[in-house]
């Protein structure tokens, strides 16, 4: 296999496409949907803080790391060890990162097609003249039903397919770099109008102001888990992703600026839904309905708000499209350069084979809701088990890959782009890669699961 760039691969075509797509497959329902949510649940402030700590220490140096293999490799995830590290066990790392792929495109398809189901209530009215109240029993007994979501969710999976099925820059490129400036105009539309609701201040008060009463390692595992959600981190995506990068690219400014915009629409969605939490009586902790029951409520309330409802939904859908095209791709490069597919065949395998596991997931939120794993749903298993499981675990992987087994100087060489940029940060880099982040990951990864599991089998396990 040629190290240099195999002519057959499909590439970004500018600067702008590469953080266009890497910034859309970070931003998605990670930021407006997952994240609020879970920083209601675990208290708010407290957990924003741990969030952003994991971010800066550990979800930025492992973006930098995830790219700087992809674009060494040219290959997809698993194919990446294997040319970085022949003949060595590093390439589990890919395998793993498929398993997380098909975990998380379940569930992702299942919320991205209540957002489409949304935008289409917005188009027709039916999200007005309600009370907060009649919001919520609106969006429990939509999920629940047994047919309507799985349509959705089928719907959302074979756009998703086929845009990745039109291959990089036709597809995944060129539906990223229009849209992703429009969603983030609308966000800060509605943080103003959230904001100045009367109550809203306590809204900001919980989001700001850290709580560390209430807190626990649980909360701290899901501040690890999403910070890797939410920047697409540990899976291969972004190594993947790295692969169709030129070799001339700033890989440490690319893998910051998509940080920062990730960081920036997270802490938006979270400005705009917290407030209004408070205003409308909602509470913090209702789960992953919360972006669903909020905002209405606040549309409601604003001039032109079935016009602006519609917009956030369709782009809600949009953002999460940008992602799952990543997520699927992570799955299809695996099968078309390890098993020799053609992308159609691929694409289609790829696509089915992740649809059914998620209408399994849409129908455990009604018909099938029982336990399936540490008392959680199959929607909720998936997502503890990817996010809280499988991704800081590939997350380690990586780290320990680059920090001891690749190693500082081929880092460098290609972080440089061979001397062209200046990498100032290279110590720090390497220093989190060696101690910080794997040993953060495994201290967090260990108690989390422990405390989750004494919480459901209530039973004390740890000291405390
Ligand atoms: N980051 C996306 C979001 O926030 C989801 C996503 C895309 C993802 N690719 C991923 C999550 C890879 C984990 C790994 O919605």
């Amino acid at each position: 296999m040629s190290h240099s760039g195999d002519q057959n691969r499909g590439s970004f075509s500018s600067k702008f496409g590469v953080i266009a797509a890497a910034a859309g497959s970070a931003v998605g329902l990670g930021n407006i949907w997952k994240f609020p949510y879970i920083t209601g649940e675990f208290g708010g402030g407290a957990f924003l803080f741990v969030y952003l700590g994991f971010i800066i220490a550990i979800g930025l140096p492992i973006m930098i790391s995830e790219l700087m293999i992809g674009r060494r490799g040219r290959q997809n995830a698993f194919g990446s060890f294997k040319v970085l590290a022949p003949n060595s066990k590093w390439r589990v790392t890919g395998l793993f990162g498929v398993v997380a792929a098909y975990l998380i495109l379940s569930f992702y398809g299942v919320v991205a097609g209540w957002s489409l189901h949304y935008a289409v209530e917005a188009l027709v009215g039916n999200l007005s003249d309600r009370t907060p109240q009649e919001f919520e029993v609106l969006f429990t007994s939509f999920i629940e039903k047994p047919v309507l979501p799985v349509l959705w969710q089928l719907l959302f999976m074979v756009i998703t397919s086929v845009i990745v099925l039109l291959g990089v820059q036709k597809g995944i490129e060129k539906y990223s770099k229009i849209l992703m400036p429009v969603l983030v105009i609308i966000l800060v539309v509605l943080v103003v109008r959230s904001i100045t609701l009367p109550g809203a201040g306590k809204g900001l008060e919980f989001l700001f102001k850290p709580d560390f009463s209430k807190f626990n390692m649980e909360g701290v595992l899901s501040a690890l888990g999403h910070a890797f959600f939410s920047l697409s981190l540990g899976m291969g995506t972004l190594i993947t992703y790295g692969s169709y990068i030129n070799k001339k690219n700033n890989l440490g400014k690319t893998a910051l600026q998509v940080t920062l915009a990730d960081t920036i629409i997270a802490l938006l969605a979270a400005m705009a839904i917290m407030p209004a939490v408070f205003a409308f009586d909602i509470a913090p902790g209702s789960g992953p309905g919360l972006v669903f029951m909020t905002l209405p409520n606040v549309f409601q309330q604003m001039p032109g708000g079935q016009f602006f409802s519609i917009l956030f939904f369709v782009l809600l859908s949009v953002a999460a499209l940008t992602s799952s095209i990543s997520i699927l791709e992570v799955i299809v490069a695996f099968f078309v350069e390890e098993f020799k597919l053609n992308r159609k065949v691929a694409t289609l395998l790829a696509g089915i084979t992740t649809a059914i596991v998620g209408v399994f997931c849409s129908l455990s939120m009604g018909i099938l809701n029982f336990p399936a794993f540490i008392g959680k749903n199959l929607f909720d298993t998936l997502d503890f088990l990817a996010s809280n499981v499988f991704l800081p675990l590939g997350g380690l992987l990586i780290a320990l890959f680059v920090g001891w087994y690749y190693g500082k100087k081929k880092t460098l060489q290609e972080l440089t782009s061979e001397g062209k940029y200046k990498v100032k940060f290279i110590n720090s880099l390497m220093w989190s890669l060696k101690y910080i982040a794997p040993l953060a990951i495994f201290v967090v990864l260990i108690y989390g699961i422990l405390e989750n599991l004494e919480t459901y089998l209530k039973v004390e396990i740890l000291p405390w």
